[in-house]
């Protein structure tokens, strides 16, 4: 039986076509999750190592992707260090964001049981999955849980009150960040035990901060998460949204692979990343609800692309939207296991 396209290529060896899954594939869009909302909230499927497990693997039964994402959310980390978070059926609200405190680094106490039910739905994945379906363990990325830690909720995504403490409270901030990440050491480290394959960190709100602010101040808590990782021997990708040119500054040291989000053209995101890094992405998630003729159009823009580019997995440029017709989720997945890649 050939590898899993995936398992092959985030390991840089040749695959006969390109990997495919989406970022938000768990939960969303799915008929058979959407129901399950209907009697069980959020927060209690990701609770419920059985639940979570059957979620994680929907995508592979459902639309055909080649991995499954562990189903759970990168504000579990906040949570476990004592930052309160709700969840409503618009996303999740901060009661008390840290910014309120005149000593934000004070209040947070990491404890690492909180996560023990991520454990479970890892160990019930290994035993609900087949052999085959590799599985991507994730975090937030530093500077996207401090916005929410400090910030709470921003509806503008401009984060300014949090952007303007870390230029004038750099200490205080990174006292923050110090225990954001040694947290998030601890649970890379409880994924790894509990068989991921993979490791992603979504940092999805690097553009509210300049290039080199990022480079400066986050990249060195990143490059700790990475390094946890791939103490496990694990892969790690980087989904760096927003941030620009930036992405031509990421080396080996803080990645394998590189998730490129949907404002970079991958022709040029190819070009301005170094050589020895792979690259995920990066379809407009709202492509989705054109037409598949529309649809198809991009989609072969690919082709070319692959044969240059073997190290190289299809993905989004940011989440599944809610509203996403599956139909056209499953059109683009059968499409890039059927086509004529070669
Ligand atoms: O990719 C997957 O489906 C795996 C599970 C996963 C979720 N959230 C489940 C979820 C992952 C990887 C995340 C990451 C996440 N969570 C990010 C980074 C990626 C990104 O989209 O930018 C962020 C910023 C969050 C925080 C968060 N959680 C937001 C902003 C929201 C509301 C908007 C949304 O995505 O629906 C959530 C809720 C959330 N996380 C849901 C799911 C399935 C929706 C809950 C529901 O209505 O059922």
């Amino acid at each position: 039986m050939q590898k899993n396209p995936f398992l092959a290529v985030i390991n840089h060896e040749a695959a006969q076509r390109p990997p495919v899954w989406m970022m938000r594939q768990a939960g969303h869009v799915l008929p058979r999750y959407r129901n399950l909302t209907k009697q069980t909230p959020f927060r209690s499927i990701m609770a419920n190592s059985k639940l979570a497990a059957e979620v994680t693997l929907m995508p592979i039964e459902d639309m055909g992707m080649d991995a499954a994402i562990l189903f759970s959310d990168i504000l579990v980390v906040p949570e476990a260090l004592g930052v309160k978070v709700e969840w409503t059926s618009e996303g999740p609200t901060f009661p008390a964001p840290l910014l309120g405190n005149s000593n934000p680094v004070e209040s947070l106490d990491f404890d690492i049981s909180r996560l023990a039910h991520v454990a479970d739905t890892l160990d019930e994945i290994q035993r609900q999955k087949s052999a085959d379906t590799p599985v991507i363990g994730f975090c937030g990325g530093p500077l996207t849980c401090l916005c929410y830690m400090l910030g709470g909720r921003d509806r503008s995504m401009q984060f300014t009150d949090v952007v303007r403490y870390l230029y004038t409270n750099r200490e205080d901030a990174k006292m923050v960040l110090e225990k954001l990440t040694s947290a998030t050491e601890e649970y890379v480290h409880l994924q790894a035990a509990h068989g991921i394959d993979t490791f992603q960190i979504f940092e999805s709100f690097a553009g509210t901060i300049s290039v080199e602010l990022y480079e400066s101040l986050i990249m060195p808590y990143v490059r700790r998460i990475a390094a946890a990782a791939r103490s496990h021997g694990l892969p790690v990708i980087f989904f760096p949204k927003g941030f620009g040119v930036g992405i031509k500054m990421l080396t080996k040291n803080d990645c394998d692979f590189v998730s490129v989000d949907w404002h970079t053209p991958l022709v040029e995101a190819r070009k301005m990343i170094v050589p020895s890094l792979g690259i995920q992405g990066n379809m407009e998630p709202r492509l989705l609800f054109a037409s598949q003729k529309d649809i198809e159009q991009q989609l072969k823009a690919y082709i070319p692309f692959f044969r240059e580019n073997p190290d190289w997995i299809f993905n989004l440029g940011h989440g599944l939207h809610k509203d996403t017709p599956l139909e056209n989720v499953r059109f683009v997945t059968e499409w890039i296991k059927n086509v004529e890649w070669k």
